[in-house]
C-alpha cells in the first residue's frame, strides 16, 4: 500500500517517574473514612480503572461506585444519577466521562495522569492525517485526547475495537487508525480491514520481551497465556487469550488453567487475585536480554492516583475537567456510535457472525 501521507514513527514519550502511595493502616482508614464522608455530601460516585491501585479499586467497590475496563467505566458513569463522577484513571477517561456528562462535575485525583497513546497523537497532526486520507472512515483508539475524538468518526476500546472494525470494513469502508500501533495490527489482522496505522504506542505494554516469555511459559506449562492488544505483535502470538481488561479478567475466572502468565498491568492481579483465589498469577516479563522497559508492567500515569490526592481535590476542590463545548459535541458522536453499537450488539440486532 503506498501511503500518500507517511506516518512518520512517533517520537519515544518519556513517562514520569514512578511514585506510588504508600499509607500505613491507620492512615488509608482515615483517608477512607473522610473520602466516604465528603462523597456522601457532593453527591460523588467513584469510577476506577482496574489499573489504579488496590485501595481505589476497594473504595470504589465499597461506595457503590465501579471498577472497570475503559468501554464499562464509560457506560456506568454515564448511566449512575450522581452529580459528581471522581474518575481515577487517565485523563482520557476522565474526558469521556465529562463528554458524555456535560451536566456532571467530573474530577479526577490529578488531571497530570496522562497516556503514552494520547501524547502521541497530537489533535493537529491527526486531522491533518484525516485531510489527507479523505476517501476513510476514522477509527480512534479511546486512549485520545476529546479533539482527536471530536475529529474521528469512531471512538473504539479494546474490548470492542475488532467487531467494530468488522462491521465497517463489511460495509466497505476502508479505515484510518490512531493511536495505537500494535493493537491498530492486531485488528488489522484478525479482521482483514485495509487500515492505515498510526504508529503511536503504550509504554507499558511495549515493554513485555517474548524471548523470556516463551522461558517463563516453559516452566509453567500448563499456564495460559492473557495478552491485551495493546502488546507487540510477537507476544500476542504466544497469547491463549488476547483481550481488554474485563476479557483478560473473565478468562481467569472461567479457564480451567490453574496458572496463568499475563501481559498487562500488574493492577489488574488485585481484581484477577479476587476473581479466582486459588490460582498463580505471574507477571509477563518485563525483563531479560535488551531489557528497556522504564515502566514495567505499571503505568506511572495510572499510579498518580492514590486517596490522598483524592481526598484533597474533595475537600478543597479542582481537578476538574473542562471541555470546550463544540470539541464536546462533536467527540459525543463518535463516541455514542460505540457505545450504540456495544448496546445493539449485546441486543442482538447486530449481527456480526464469524
Ligand atoms: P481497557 O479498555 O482494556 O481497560 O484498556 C485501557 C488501557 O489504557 C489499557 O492500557
Ligand atoms: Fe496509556 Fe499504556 Fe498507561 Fe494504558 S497502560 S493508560 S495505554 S500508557
Amino acid at each position: 500500500m503506498s501511503l500518500a501521507f507517511p506516518v512518520p514513527v512517533r517520537p519515544v514519550i518519556q513517562p514520569p517517574p514512578m511514585v506510588e502511595e504508600v499509607l500505613t493502616d491507620d492512615e488509608r482508614e482515615a483517608l477512607k473514612s473522610r473520602i466516604k464522608a465528603l462523597m456522601k455530601q457532593q453527591d460523588a460516585v467513584l469510577v476506577a480503572h482496574y489499573y489504579t491501585s488496590a485501595d481505589l479499586q476497594d473504595l470504589a467497590e465499597e461506595t457503590g461506585g465501579c471498577v472497570s475496563d475503559s468501554l464499562e467505566m464509560a457506560r456506568f458513569g454515564h448511566a449512575h444519577p450522581a452529580k459528581t463522577l471522581v474518575v481515577a484513571g487517565v485523563k482520557f477517561m476522565g474526558e469521556t466521562a465529562k463528554i458524555l456528562n456535560p451536566e456532571k462535575r467530573v474530577i479526577m485525583p490529578d488531571l497530570g495522569a496522562d497516556c503514552s497513546l494520547d501524547l502521541a497523537c497530537p489533535a493537529d497532526e491527526f486531522a491533518a492525517f484525516c485531510d489527507a486520507h479523505p476517501d476513510r472512515l476514522s477509527v480512534v483508539y479511546a486512549n485520545t485526547s476529546a479533539a482527536v475524538k471530536a475529529r474521528a468518526d469512531w471512538v473504539v476500546t479494546s474490548g470492542i475495537a475488532a467487531k467494530i472494525v468488522k462491521y465497517l470494513h463489511r460495509q466497505g469502508h476502508k479505515l484510518l487508525w490512531a493511536p495505537d500501533r500494535h493493537l491498530g495490527e492486531y485488528v488489522r489482522r484478525v479482521t482483514g480491514a485495509d487500515m492505515i496505522l498510526w504508529q503511536g504506542s503504550c509504554v507499558v505494554h511495549e515493554a513485555f520481551k517474548v524471548e523470556a516469555l516463551k522461558k517463563l511459559h516453559a516452566q509453567h506449562p500448563d499456564a495460559a497465556v492473557l495478552v491485551h492488544p495493546e502488546s507487540p505483535e510477537p507476544v500476542i502470538a504466544l497469547a491463549d487469550v488476547v483481550g481488554s481488561t474485563t476479557q483478560l479478567i473473565e478468562a481467569v475466572r472461567t479457564l480451567p488453567n490453574p496458572e496463568f502468565i499475563v501481559a498487562t498491568d500488574n493492577g489488574i492481579f488485585h481484581k484477577m487475585h479476587a476473581a479466582a483465589p486459588g490460582k498463580l498469577l505471574l507477571e509477563a516479563p518485563t525483563a531479560g536480554t535488551g531489557a528497556t522497559c522504564q515502566s514495567c508492567a505499571h503505568c506511572p500515569w495510572m499510579a498518580m492516583n492514590g486517596l490522598k490526592k483524592l481526598a484533597a481535590v474533595l475537600e478543597h476542590g479542582g481537578n476538574e475537567i473542562h471541555i470546550e463545548e463544540s470539541i464536546r459535541a462533536r467527540a459525543r458522536l463518535s463516541i455514542q456510535k460505540m457505545l450504540d453499537f456495544a448496546a445493539a450488539e449485546k441486543a442482538g440486532t447486530i449481527q456480526l457472525g464469524d
